[in-house]
């Protein structure tokens, strides 16, 4: 009788483990991947879809109460007649950037991937039939950047997508879906994602915060993590949900807004857990293409923004919503090579570094590599700063860009390192060498 039991269990123990993922324990490649994936510290985040024809952003349908199936006419339309991966992958290069987090499918349904499991796709529903991931994929494995895919879990066209959230309340969807069939949809999905396309770093989830009249809602995260893990031990997976990191993660991002910090109202449950971090950012005030916004960030404040990412040990992945016809924005382009250019001559201070042992400060922040401790001054109306050191000596102090020696001196709790004249440098960065 013992035996019976025991085989039960055991029988228990594997079906289980075969559909969850608890007791979720890395890969020694996905480990990898965490370390690689914070070297990297920059990544360009693309948002494209139909929706880029209506130039409103990306979230247009839900915004203007379009109908779904009126909706998904545009895609009749669309044709990016100067679409080229070999471009845009060029221009990621051009920004220091090393990878790149494209939209597979976003809210509205479509994706942009010929997939099998709805003929709602690039490839079968519009006249350019041309699968863009795929050949954004084999040129970012061509030129040495990594792909990751951005997937919605909230769909605003299926009629299966359940729970009803608070958006996409009037553009005809069903009140009441089904579940088993959408979560199927979505798990053949990522499995055409993740056997179609190679090696694949990481599928960042989004939508699920749509929850929030549902809270209850059994999304069966971890059946679809432990099937990403399955088909690709190595990739990542990141969920925009807002919150703390959960099972089955393996690194964490934050929409808008620095890790612990909550200017835009969506992070106030996003504790920071243990897992590497990022940053997701806007170089204008839209994820998807928007026509009249031309508020882009300037250079000086983006370089600030990435530097206070690394600062706070996180990557920042910023965005671009390429045009209808395929191409980068002017401005968007401008700005990453000028975020290039800067990376050209700091970069050392920011890839492959970790968030210095000195926590963010008014006037900027530190990096750190090994015994190098980088500070970049953002910000100082003095010639002269008090650095805390935490029972740390100073071995030296110098001018990272010409490595022209500073004078510090040690006072209790650190060091005073003097400058010659007040910092105004788009980020002045002090090297310290740590004994
Ligand atoms: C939000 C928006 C979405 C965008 C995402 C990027 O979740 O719904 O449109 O893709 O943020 O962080």
């Amino acid at each position: 009788m013992k035996h019976v039991y025991c085989f039960l269990f055991a029988l228990f123990f594997i079906a289980t483990g075969a559909t969850a993922q608890q007791g979720y324990t890395p890969s020694p490649e996905n480990l990898k991947n965490r370390r690689e994936f914070q070297d990297m510290k920059f990544g360009v985040f693309i948002h494209w879809g139909i929706y880029s024809m209506m130039a409103d952003g990306e979230w247009i349908m839900n915004n203007k109460n379009i109908h779904y199936k009126e909706y998904a006419k545009l895609a009749e339309g669309f044709y990016p007649s100067k679409f080229d991966a070999a471009k845009w992958v060029s221009d990621v290069k051009a920004a220091g950037a090393k990878y790149i987090c494209i939209t597979s499918r976003h809210h509205d349904g479509f994706s942009m991937f010929g997939t099998r499991q709805s003929s709602y796709n690039i490839v079968d529903a519009t006249p350019f039939k041309r699968d863009v991931i795929k050949e954004l994929a084999n040129e970012c494995h061509k030129q040495g950047i990594k792909l990751h895919f951005y997937y919605s879990l909230l769909d605003w066209s299926r009629p299966d997508y359940y729970p009803l959230g608070r958006t996409g309340r009037n553009v005809g969807r069903a009140e009441h879906g089904n579940w088993d069939t959408y979560h199927q949809f979505m798990l053949n999905q990522l499995t055409e994602l993740l056997t179609n396309y190679g090696e694949i770093g990481a599928i960042w989830f989004d939508g699920q915060w749509d929850q929030d009249q549902n809270p209850d809602f059994d999304w069966r995260l971890q059946e679809i993590y432990a099937h990403i893990h399955r088909l690709q031990p190595g990739c990542l997976v990141i969920n925009n949900h807002h919150l703390a990191p959960i099972e089955g993660e393996d690194a964490q991002t934050f929409e808008k807004d620095l890790p612990g910090q909550n200017t835009t109202g969506f992070s106030a449950d996003a504790q920071i857990g243990q897992l590497p971090l990022e940053t997701c950012e806007t170089m204008n005030n839209s994820w998807g293409y928007n026509i009249t916004d031309l508020k882009y960030k300037s250079e000086k404040e983006l370089i600030h923004y990435l530097v206070k990412t690394a600062g706070n040990n996180a990557n920042l992945l910023l965005n671009v919503g390429p045009r209808p016809n395929g191409e980068f924005p002017d401005i968007a382009v401008q700005r990453y090579l000028a975020m290039g250019e800067w990376l050209k001559k700091y970069g050392e201070t920011i890839y492959g570094t970790r968030g210095g042992f000195i926590a963010p400060r008014d006037w900027g922040v530190t990096t750190q590599r090994d015994n190098k401790l980088y500070v970049h001054i953002l910000n100082l109306k003095d010639d002269a700063l008090y650095l805390p050191m935490e029972g740390k000596k100073v071995r030296s102090a110098k001018v990272f860009i010409d490595q022209k020696p500073l004078k510090f001196t040690e006072v209790p709790g650190g060091v005073v390192v003097k400058f010659d004249r007040i910092p105004d440098d788009v980020d002045y960065v002090v090297e310290l060498e740590i004994k």
